[in-house]
């Protein structure tokens, strides 16, 4: 790899309010790190609290039957009050979300921190009505408008749990999730829409709901976006905007211990099974703004838009809960980047002055195809700061996005972090951090990243390559993996005590910064969306022509990582393009469009060792057309088969 990379260095005009300067971030850091209790409870101001919490951190990361995460434990707060309720006074009447839908023609909204606090006040209210209370779950199953947050607010007001399922996710997906954490209510709308096409997902909660140990669910509420008429169950289904009529516009908060759960959102694992990151009240919402706040230097003038959808992580931090904690104004898309054109997002940008942008590697690749002209016929003269995330930016991408999104005026900021993290853990500070193309860089206050040598499994001082770790706990943390603390220990804590296992590869340079170079587990990263490969397997097999499958992630322009699938038929079926087809609209109706594969490749047999296990490496190097160089492949109980699969390759 490049070892000597062009180097940005920290422009003028970085000192805000918020603003981190470079000799600030590393004596915050050094004192993030020597007393990190002291560092917590001053960062926890930030917060407002009932009571104020006097016990900081309380964790124990090294051993199974002990195993802890808990911080500002004996506080008490609500989120939706730290959302909403304290800017009132002050903020009352600034935009709190900018709504922009999928279509130019529809107008575009602005909810005011007055507007949204009633509309959370009202939906808290008809959610208690129908008997939903604190410690209950809530599946919300939405597009991406205004009433997905106020979904989310009105659970955290009244303490109710909600778990957002991403809308593109398919009914057997939702049945998976609601089961899992067993939502008596399921929030969704009549119909979502993207790239000028209506996405049903009234249709798709009914479909999930007809199947097995679904009778958990007591109400779903709708939200009448597109208009279109659906099926309503009486005495189950009911029109959210009718109950919300009726309903006062103050609504008693909840008073939440800071450990309460306040939604469970559900990633893919190495095994077949998603699991539920549990992140709890008190340490997230510390986490989430705090990173929001300094990692973006907001300002109270600032139009703040994270292009994310709100079914996965980066929507819960950084559209909802950070910006809207900070009091800022936060900017919510309902469409795609190249719809109705490649020029979409800038023209949005104009359209509503966005100072800070923040979108993922594999939309700018996709916008750096369409070349520079859909961009610069926009101004974009509003923007100050620039960010990307869900997976490693190269650098060529890196520089279009600085030098003909941004016109070389505003830094990037590559922020690293996961679900399981709850907010950013490494990335540069706009006014403290060089930027180098392709580096998520510095580690946040309070985090301990550690290297760990994949051969000799100990731990790399210096710069070196090996995988990422992360010492110690931080307050947004993941608490557990809902129902399966076990699983939480075992999967992420267990090898190395103390520490946290994060999945990823990762270089640290001569500087001591990082860069991040790709998963190490049995999870791919199409586009930024994690995606495990025994979920693909699964939903493979559950074919009833399928006797086994495989599969793996191969380099791909625009996604980053595109899906390889093997696909070894039972006895009596044939291989052919209309049962590849079958194959393809079956994975897409088990998971969703996520899973669509981009190559279904036939395999008589799969490379097995002669324990019976799949040699991926070999089939990762098939996919890849990396088949000059397979390594050793004497341990394959039936070295054949890989010619065989080498020879359909090369015909494909
Ligand atoms: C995985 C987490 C958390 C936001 C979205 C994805 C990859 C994320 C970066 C980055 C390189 C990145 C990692 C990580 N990733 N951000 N800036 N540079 N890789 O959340 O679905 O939990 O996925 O996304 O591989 O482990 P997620």
């Amino acid at each position: 790899m490049n070892t000597t990379h062009d180097r940005y260095p920290v422009p003028q005009g970085f000192a805000g309010p918020q603003t981190v300067t470079q000799e600030q971030y590393e004596d915050l850091y050094q004192a993030s790190i020597t007393d990190a209790d002291a560092f917590w409870a001053k960062a926890a101001e930030r917060v407002d609290w009932y009571r104020a919490p006097t016990q900081i951190q309380d964790t124990c990361l090294t051993n199974a039957d002990e195993f802890h995460i808990r911080w500002y434990a004996d506080g008490e707060l609500n989120v939706s009050v730290n959302c909403l309720d304290r800017h009132l006074e002050k903020r009352g009447d600034k935009a709190a979300l900018i709504w922009e839908s999928d279509d130019p023609a529809i107008p575009s909204q602005r909810v005011t921190y007055r507007e949204l606090h009633a509309k959370v006040c009202k939906m808290g209210n008809a959610l208690r009505r129908l008997g939903i209370a604190r410690g209950d779950r809530v599946t919300i199953y939405m597009p991406m408008i205004v009433e997905t947050i106020v979904a989310m607010l009105a659970c955290a007001r009244i303490g109710a749990v909600h778990n957002v399922v991403f809308g593109g996710f398919a009914p057997a997906s939702i049945a998976d999730r609601v089961r899992n954490c067993g939502a008596s209510a399921i929030i969704t709308a009549d119909e979502g829409r993207r790239a000028g096409r209506k996405i049903a997902l009234k249709a798709n909660v009914d479909a999930a709901l007809e199947m097995p140990g679904m009778e958990g669910v007591r109400s779903v509420l709708v939200v009448p976006n597109t208009g279109t008429p659906v099926n309503m169950v009486a005495e189950r289904d009911y029109w959210l905007d009718r109950l919300m009529e009726r309903e006062s516009a103050e609504c008693e908060p909840e008073r939440m211990n800071a450990e309460d759960p306040l939604f469970i959102l559900y990633t893919s694992g190495s095994t077949g099974k998603p699991k539920g990151m549990l992140h709890t009240t008190g340490g997230y919402l510390v986490y989430a703004a705090y990173t929001h706040a300094a990692i973006f230097d907001i300002r109270d003038s600032d139009v703040f838009w994270c292009t994310a959808d709100v079914g996965w992580i980066t929507g819960h931090s950084y559209i909802a809960y950070g910006p809207l904690a900070n009091g800022a104004t936060s900017l919510i898309f309902e469409g795609v980047p190249s719809y109705p054109d490649a020029s979409r997002f800038w023209q949005v940008i104009d359209k509503h002055d966005v100072t800070i942008f923040y979108t993922a590697p594999t939309a700018i690749r996709a916008l750096m195809r369409e070349g520079p002209e859909p961009v610069l016929r926009t101004s974009r003269k509003s923007l100050r700061l620039l960010g990307t995330v869900g997976e490693p930016i190269n650098p060529e991408a890196w520089r279009w996005y600085h030098g003909v999104v941004g016109a070389g005026r505003c830094p990037i900021v590559d922020t690293w972090w996961q679900t399981e993290t709850g907010g950013i853990l490494i990335s540069p500070l706009p006014g403290a951090t060089e930027c180098k193309p392709g580096a998520a860089s510095v580690p946040f206050f309070g985090i301990r990243p550690a290297l760990v040598d994949v051969a000799s499994g100990t731990l790399i001082e210096g710069p070196g390559e090996g995988n990422l770790f992360i010492r110690g706990s931080w307050p947004g943390q993941a608490r557990s993996i809902y129902g399966d603390d076990r699983r939480y220990y075992e999967s992420c804590f267990k090898d190395y005590p103390g520490m946290y296992f994060t999945g990823d590869s990762c270089r640290r340079d001569a500087d001591g910064h990082y860069w991040i170079t790709g998963r190490v587990d049995d999870v791919l990263n199409v586009s930024g969306h994690r995606i495990g490969t025994a979920e693909l397997e699964s939903a493979l097999v559950s074919h009833p022509k399928v006797a086994e499958a495989a599969a793996v992630g191969f380099a791909h322009d625009i996604k980053g990582q595109g899906i390889y699938v093997y696909v070894t038929l039972k006895a009596g079926h044939a291989e052919s393009d209309s049962l590849r087809q079958e194959l393809v609209a079956h994975m897409r109706r088990e998971i969703g469009p996520i899973a669509t594969p981009d190559h279904l490749q036939w395999a008589p047999s799969l490379p097995k060792t002669r324990s019976g296990k799949i040699m991926r490496r070999i089939l990762r190097k098939i996919a890849e057309n990396t088949v000059d160089d397979l390594g050793d492949i004497t341990t394959l109980a039936d070295p054949s088969v890989v010619q065989a699969l080498v020879r359909e390759r090369r015909m494909a």
